[in-house]
């Protein structure tokens, strides 16, 4: 994976037909996806309850892109490795999961995947400031995690807070939670480069009818773009 700060979209499979993940990770890559975006919850951390290591094994097949892991789980460190030979490209462990993510990114590096760290609406960007050397990712929720679909939650402000933070590091900023084409450009501004969209990406549209995925990918990028 090498780095840049170009715009990517990163579908959330949270919102495809959960019955059909291996077609719908080919069709959204197909209809240009930049990453995949897992979303693995575990009904402790978050109240919603999704998929585990041998699920995301199942996925990494038909992923051609990059599999950026999203684990809302607590504790993650017993966990680290089974994702990685799971084959996952990005790991990312929120900050509020547990006391050492320190410990938990330096984990997460040394088993071969790139390490992202996630911070809730609640928390300060100030909490990631002694990981930046460790992580390859600070991914910022707009949204109280467990669900898709809901209302975007305006963390511009931390956003350009975490932008001047990084510097020149190679850490992407990425959002999750309510990105669409009328919030994409807002979060662009600011200075995310990775935009997680679950439902702006998924509505309207099915395996049988992709190019729907396809026009929606599209115009969250365009809105992004647009903004830069
Ligand atoms: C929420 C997940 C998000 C969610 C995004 O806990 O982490 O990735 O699936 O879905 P939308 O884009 O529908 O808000
Ligand atoms: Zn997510």
């Amino acid at each position: 994976m090498s780095f840049d700060r170009s715009i990517k979209i990163a579908p959330s499979i949270l919102s495809a037909d959960f019955a059909n993940f291996g077609a719908e990770i080919q069709a959204i890559e197909a209809q240009g996806a930049d990453w995949v975006h897992v979303d693995v919850m575990d009904g402790h951390f978050v109240p919603n309850l999704t998929f585990g290591p041998p699920a995301v094994k199942a996925f990494r097949p038909h992923v051609k892109t990059v599999m950026d892991v999203h684990l809302m789980i607590t504790p993650v460190d017993p966990y680290i490795q089974a994702y990685a030979d799971a084959g996952a490209d990005v790991l990312t462990a929120h900050v509020e999961a547990g006391p050492h993510t320190h410990r938990t990114l330096q984990a997460i590096r040394a088993a071969g995947m790139k390490a992202g760290v996630a911070l809730n609406p609640g928390t300060p960007a100030e909490a990631v400031e002694q990981l930046l050397d460790l992580t390859d990712l600070v991914c910022v929720m707009t949204v109280n995690p467990g669900f898709g679909g809901q209302k975007f939650i305006d963390m511009t402000n931390k956003v350009r807070r975490l932008r001047e933070m990084i510097g020149d590091r190679p850490v992407h900023i990425e959002i999750d939670g309510g990105v669409d084409p009328q919030t994409a450009p807002l979060v662009a501004a600011a200075g995310a480069d990775v935009l997680v969209a679950g439902s702006a990406v998924f509505k309207g549209g099915s395996v049988e009818n992709p190019g729907v995925y396809g026009e929606n990918i599209k115009a969250v990028r365009a809105a992004a773009e647009s903004a830069l």
